[in-house]
């Protein structure tokens, strides 16, 4: 796991969280997510149920939380813990989520510690399940998880991949850094996953662009990628069908339930992004697409030589997100395709980041702009970040800091109108 804020969140924000594991193999991924929740300063109650015991031992969640871990309802009875609990807590996180437990919640049971916790939870509940592809995809545990979202409750979308033993497909439990990041947005903003993308095609591109010099060497630059992958993790999340086209990144897993395309070149991304435009509802310009590119590419290493070095000459890099403005007005892409850019600006003595904003907004042409300040360590490479969100209606929207996961769901939310029907 990456390291999280070691100090912690100020009193204000450090929130009691209950972690509920149940009774599958995944159930060790769960210390992760319990130890980059008490290292982000959270109070972590973890609440296993029985048969998660048989994975994990409970030694592990004590001294992971600091604090007792039982799973029935008749231990430490003067405390009513099976009514505290969920009562007290900010968000209760059940991860894994098994087809048992989530049929169990969507009854309304109480048979343990942790079903008990979640009937008296007035706070967001986030399932993250994580089982074999047949449990998944079987038509009892599709309306056990209808159920539980329909009533309000976070159902995780799994990931895809290798379970236990040789299978793949669908019920894979994302990596603990993506929980703990979807965990820290409910935190946040409590209504910050609705479901309310669902049957959307969108294509959103992320982290910097490669362009190579030689064998070795490439022109690149600091987009980490973070912001564009919070975007598609959350897109994913709320319901849409999502293709990430992916350049250079910091070493970020491919979030759950997200198709990941990966690019090198400012030319790769843009027929990536172009051949997809064809049949998404939206696009995201996220990425950090270079704008020029060395004229040649040499074949071998270019050697250091006795005397000065060469200037490189450059060659422009045709703009994606003009490019994908263009054929929209030209037919070439039906007419309804949202269109999302970013900037990022550090303003100078001739305008302020605004300013440039506002121009960028007016020459790329797109729907809605999203501004980020960089530069003095903004934006670049960081976990938190702050904005503006100008739209072509002329509306400019401040966008508070936070974290790039909470600035992806306003990005979203602003996003949702502009997008056509659901077809
Ligand atoms: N962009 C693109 N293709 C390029 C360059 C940029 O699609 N060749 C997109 C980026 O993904 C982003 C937006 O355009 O959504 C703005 O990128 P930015 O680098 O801020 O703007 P530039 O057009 O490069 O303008 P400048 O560098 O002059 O600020």
């Amino acid at each position: 796991m990456s390291a999280h804020t070691v100090d912690g969140p100020a009193e204000s924000a450090r929130r009691r969280v209950v972690v509920g594991v149940a009774g599958g193999i995944a159930a060790y991924k769960s210390c992760a997510l319990i130890r980059a929740l008490t290292e982000s300063g959270h109070q972590v109650r973890v609440v296993p149920t029985e048969s998660a015991l048989e994975f994990v031992g409970r030694a592990t969640f004590e001294a992971l939380s600091g604090n007792p871990v039982h799973t029935g309802v008749f231990t430490d009875v003067p405390q009513v813990p099976h009514v505290r609990l969920g009562q007290e807590a900010d968000l209760v996180v059940v991860a894994p989520a098994t087809a048992d437990l989530m049929a169990r919640a969507a009854t309304g049971r109480a048979d343990d510690l942790l079903t008990a916790t979640l009937l008296t939870a007035r706070c967001p509940v986030m399932f993250v399940p994580a089982m074999h592809t047949e449990m998944w995809e079987h038509p009892a545990t599709v309306e056990n998880v209808a159920t539980l979202r329909r009533r309000g409750n976070v159902v995780v979308e799994p990931a895809s991949g290798r379970l236990t033993g040789k299978d793949t497909g669908a019920g894979r439990l994302p990596e603990p850094d993506e929980i703990f990041a979807l965990a820290a947005l409910l935190l946040e903003r409590a209504d910050a996953l609705p479901r309310d993308l669902e049957g959307r095609r969108l294509v959103i591109s992320a982290g910097g662009t490669r362009e190579p010099l030689d064998p070795v060497r490439f022109l690149g630059n600091r987009s980490s990628g973070k912001q564009g992958y919070a975007l598609a993790r959350l897109a994913a999340q709320r319901g849409a069908d999502v293709t990430l086209v992916a350049g250079a990144v910091a070493g970020l897993d491919d979030p759950a339930a997200v198709d990941v395309v990966r690019v090198q070149t400012a030319a790769q991304m843009g027929d990536a992004v172009t051949a997809l435009a064809a049949g998404a509802d939206a696009v995201i310009m996220s990425a950090a697409v270079a704008d020029f590119r060395p004229t040649t590419l040499a074949a071998s290493k270019i050697k250091k030589g006795a005397g000065e070095p060469d200037t490189i000459p450059l060659t422009k890099n045709d703009d994606i997100l003009a490019g994908l403005v263009k054929a929209r007005a030209e037919g070439d892409l039906a007419a309804d395709t949202a269109i999302v850019g970013f900037a990022a600006e550090t303003g100078d003595e001739q305008g302020d980041v605004l300013t440039y904003a506002r121009e960028k907004l007016a020459r790329k042409g797109c729907d809605l702009l999203v501004v980020n300040a960089v530069g003095d360590g903004k934006a670049f490479e960081v976990d938190n970040n702050d904005g503006w969100l100008l739209s072509a209606d002329g509306s400019e929207t401040a966008l508070a800091h936070g974290s790039k996961a909470l600035m992806a769901s306003r990005v979203l939310d602003a996003l949702r109108p502009l997008l056509p029907p659901a077809g």
